[in-house]
Formats: C-alpha cells, structure tokens, sequence
C-alpha cells in the first residue's frame, strides 16, 4: 500500500522561506529548520533546490524556492480571475457536490497505491509526529483522517519503538483503507471507512477526548466549505484537552490552482479535477479563523505556498 512507483504526487513548486515558528509548549521539540532551507543539509535533495539561475529550470521536476515577484503576483490574480469569470456550470456543480467519496474511490481504484508517496518533510514539519514513536513517549493515540494510501501512518509505523503508541487512520473512500501494508499491525493500528463530515465521531473504534493527535494532510482541500464547521466540531470532540491537530495543506495561488482551466471552479478557491475529486486553496487567516474558534493557533507558517499549521485543543 505505501510502495510508490511511477508518478509521483507532485508538491507545488512556488517557495516561500518557512519561518522557523517557536512553540509555546515548551515541553514541545523545536523546530529549527524548514522544508524549504533544511541549514542542517548541504546537498541538493529536496527541501534545498533553489532556482537560483533559470537555465536550471529542467534540471529538477519541482524547485523549492522560485522568487514571488509582482509581477507574478499580477499574472496569478489574472489567471483566478480569468477562472471565476468562467466559472463551472450551475448544472454541472450539483453532479461533483453529491458523493465527492465516489471519485476518490476511482481515484484509489485505478491509482492504487502508486499516487502518493512517503512525505520527508513530515519529520521535519511535524516533530511532534516522530516524537510520539519514542519508547519513553508513553501512552500516544494519533488519527490519520483522511489518510489515502497511510502515508503518515505507515511511515511512522516503520519507526516505532514505542509499545504504547496507537494510530487510527480513516479514508471516506473504501478503496483507500487497505490493511495489506507490511507494516499493518493491529497491535499498533486500525484502518477504517469514515467521512469526517459525518455528524458525529466514529465512536466504535475512538472514545470523545481521547486523541494526543490529529493529521490532516491535504484532506480539508478536498471537503466542501459548507461542511468545514463540522469537521472542526469532529475533530475538536475527538481529541483530548491539550490535544494537537497537525494541518498540512494548499495554499492560494499554489501553482496547483493556477493550472486549472476555465469551466472547472465551483466557487471561489474550490475546483473540480478532471478525475471528478476537488480541490481549495486556503490563505492562511482563513485557516486560522476555521480553527482558531476552538484551538489555539501555535503555528500558521505558508511554505512552498503550502499552509502548515499546529492547533492546539485548549
Ligand atoms: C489529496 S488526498 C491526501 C491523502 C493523504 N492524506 C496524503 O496526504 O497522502 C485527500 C484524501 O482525503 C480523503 N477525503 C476527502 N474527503 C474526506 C472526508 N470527508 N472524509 C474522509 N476522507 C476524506 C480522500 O479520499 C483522499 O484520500
């Protein structure tokens, strides 16, 4: 389930410096370096490729850091207002609103587990996650909502060393949650169907207030806005006090939105893929006003015009 091969899930490549954004719990690992300049690293993996000259350009499939000029700035609000201007057709919207599970569930069907890959950048965004795998960590639940192939789960199922850590992962799409991974053990994990839009927890498999952990990664993009209160509602009931949700997801004008042709934006910022499946792009106050109503914001950071942030349940 997580051996990726062939394509890859391409991540943005428009970069901003991420800033390296204390925790006030300090009881909590510092994050000193980012994604886009890891100063720990000289060489040129990910995380480090810079355009500096732009004949370079296609000597990497995705850079990390491209200046934001004007100019650029000007082009991209062309672009999104070329697409609002032409929006999708009314009649058309109602089809991709209903059902949204039914397109992921052919996108896992015919993709597998070959789309996505296993994510560096989540040791080095969320400390917090590997933290929980060490074997003086005690007690750890984590979810993975949203979870596709397990790229979160999995990885950090690969590391473990702590007897006490627990992660359930949950996909709205059946054919996501497979349980053939080498990696699966249900000593440590349970896999299952659930739509975080549901009114109300999956209480037979997680008891209210009982989460150290909650991951969402590139999952909120995809849920309608219309549904956002309920998903904070979920989350926030789930979790215990003190409890964190670490969010990963696209930002506006990621180069991802400004692809998109004309006929495919549902509402502002909200698109339909030619695979059916949708897509937001966020500004980071707007995630700070969906979840700063019940968490407390630690970290809000827009690197590589991704949104990363840390909320902590008060
Ligand atoms: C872009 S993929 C990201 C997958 C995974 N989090 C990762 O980063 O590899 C979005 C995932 O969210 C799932 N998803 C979308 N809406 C959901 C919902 N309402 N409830 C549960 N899962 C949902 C989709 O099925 C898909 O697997």
């Amino acid at each position: 389930m997580l051996k990726t091969t062939g394509k890859e899930y391409l991540e943005p490549t428009m970069t901003e410096d991420a800033t390296n954004v204390p925790s006030s719990d300090n009881t909590k690992l510092i994050k000193d370096w980012s994604s886009v300049r890891d100063i720990r690293q000289e060489t040129n993996t990910f995380g480090t490729r810079l355009l500096e000259n732009k004949e370079d350009v296609w000597h990497h499939n995705a850079w990390d850091h491209v200046e934001w000029n004007e100019e650029q700035e000007i082009a991209a609000k062309q672009k999104v207002s070329l697409q609002s201007n032409n929006p999708m057709k009314l009649e058309d919207r109602q089809i991709f609103l209903k059902n949204p599970s039914e397109y992921w569930n052919t996108f896992y069907k015919h993709n597998e587990n070959k789309f996505f890959k296993d994510r560096q950048w989540l040791k080095i965004e969320f400390p917090e996650l590997h933290h929980t795998t060490n074997n003086e960590s005690g007690n750890q639940k984590i979810f993975e909502i949203g979870c596709g192939a397990g790229n979160t789960m999995f990885p950090l199922l690969s590391v473990n060393k702590n007897p006490n850590l627990f992660i359930y992962a949950c996909d709205f799409a059946e054919n996501a949650v497979q349980v053939n991974n080498k990696e699966y053990d249900p000593k440590h994990c349970k896999a299952f169907v659930w739509d975080l839009t549901n009114k109300g927890i999956p209480i037979e498999y997680i008891e209210p207030n009982s989460l150290d952990i909650v991951v969402l990664i590139f999952v909120m993009s995809a849920i309608c806005p219309n549904d956002w209160i309920q998903v904070v509602d979920n989350v926030y009931n789930m979790l215990k006090p003190g409890g964190l949700v670490l969010f990963r997801d696209y930002g506006k004008y990621d180069m991802v939105q400004l692809r998109f042709k004309e006929g495919r934006m549902l509402s502002d910022n909200f698109y339909v893929r030619g695979d059916g499946t949708r897509v937001y792009f966020f500004t980071s106050d707007e995630i700070e006003k969906i979840w700063g109503s019940k968490f407390s914001i630690e970290q809000n950071a827009v690197d590589r015009r991704l949104i990363n942030m840390v909320t902590r349940k008060i």
